[in-house]
């Protein structure tokens, strides 16, 4: 099952990403984490600070004309080549950054994430968790389109409800079966209740609430992974239910989605 996570800048995409995919570790998956944002920091996040992750590599991926892009080799050599080891045996793969300024755009990049996403496919037990971008972008290129369950990542403020808005709807453009959203930094009912009527108003299917705390600040100066920092915390507890209401819906995705 391929769960991909979008929002606003800030809301809390990579740290919902890394503690979910540590958690569906620790329940005994398979995880597969992917960091598709090109200003990476999803393996500080699982707790592997001041590792460089390697890129995935230019040229794994061929254009088909049925499709888009697939990747070259099978995607269970592709993973056992180029991920790195994370903590409870998830394995990091990193679309990668601009090695240079005035270096062009990341186009192909773009593309190995989708083309890896579609292969993933054909592991349906496998948990993929995709760490995207703030920017559209991933939406407009098709970069996500092989997710299984879209998770919309949204702080309880108009602004970045308004992202999530306009992310569903590019989304439903596209043939992934789960869009929801989920709200990072609830500190109040009102803020609950805001959202509530947001999601009402705009038909968007809410899938659950996080908490702020000041343990997941912490987490970061501490340079570890918050389900390290804080295991039985308001955040990593509201994370799990997060996973188990994911592992439901993944189970009603058909096997291979839209491979
Ligand atoms: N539940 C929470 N409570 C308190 N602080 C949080 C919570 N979730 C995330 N944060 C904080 O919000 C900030 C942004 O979090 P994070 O990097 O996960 O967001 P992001 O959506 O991945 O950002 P970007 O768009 O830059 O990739 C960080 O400082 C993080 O510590
Ligand atoms: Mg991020």
């Amino acid at each position: 099952v391929r769960v991909a996570l979008a929002g606003k800048g800030g809301a809390g995409k990579t740290t919902l990403t890394a503690t979910m995919a540590r958690l569906l570790a620790r329940r005994g998956h398979e995880v597969v984490a992917l960091d598709a944002d090109s200003n990476p920091n999803l393996a500080a996040a699982l707790g592997l600070p001041g590792h460089d992750v390697p890129w995935l590599p230019a040229g794994i991926v061929s254009r088909r004309l049925d499709g888009g892009p697939r990747l070259r080799e099978p995607v269970d050599d592709l993973v056992g080549r180029c991920a790195s080891s994370g903590p409870d045996g998830i394995r990091l793969l990193a679309m990668g950054e601009p090695a240079h300024a005035e270096a062009g755009c990341l186009c192909s990049a773009h593309a190995t994430v989708r083309a890896l996403l579609a292969d993933l496919g054909a592991r349906p037990a496998t948990m993929t968790l995709v760490d995207l971008e703030a920017s559209p972008e991933h939406l407009s290129r098709g970069t996500a389109r092989h997710a299984d369950v879209m998770l919309l990542v949204t702080e309880p403020y108009f602004r970045s409800l308004e992202t999530v808005r306009r992310l569903a709807l590019l989304a439903a453009e596209l043939p992934i079966p789960v869009v929801g959203v989920v709200v990072n930094k609830v500190r109040s009912a009102a803020d609950h209740q805001a959202v509530d009527e947001f999601c009402a108003r705009h038909a968007l299917r809410w899938l659950g609430d996080v908490p702020w705390s000041d343990e997941v600040g912490e987490a970061d100066r501490r340079r570890q992974a918050l389900v390290d920092v804080a295991p039985g915390g308001s955040v990593v507890t509201a994370v799990d239910d997060l996973v188990a209401a994911v592992l439901a819906l993944g189970a009603t995705v058909p096997a291979g989605g839209d491979a």
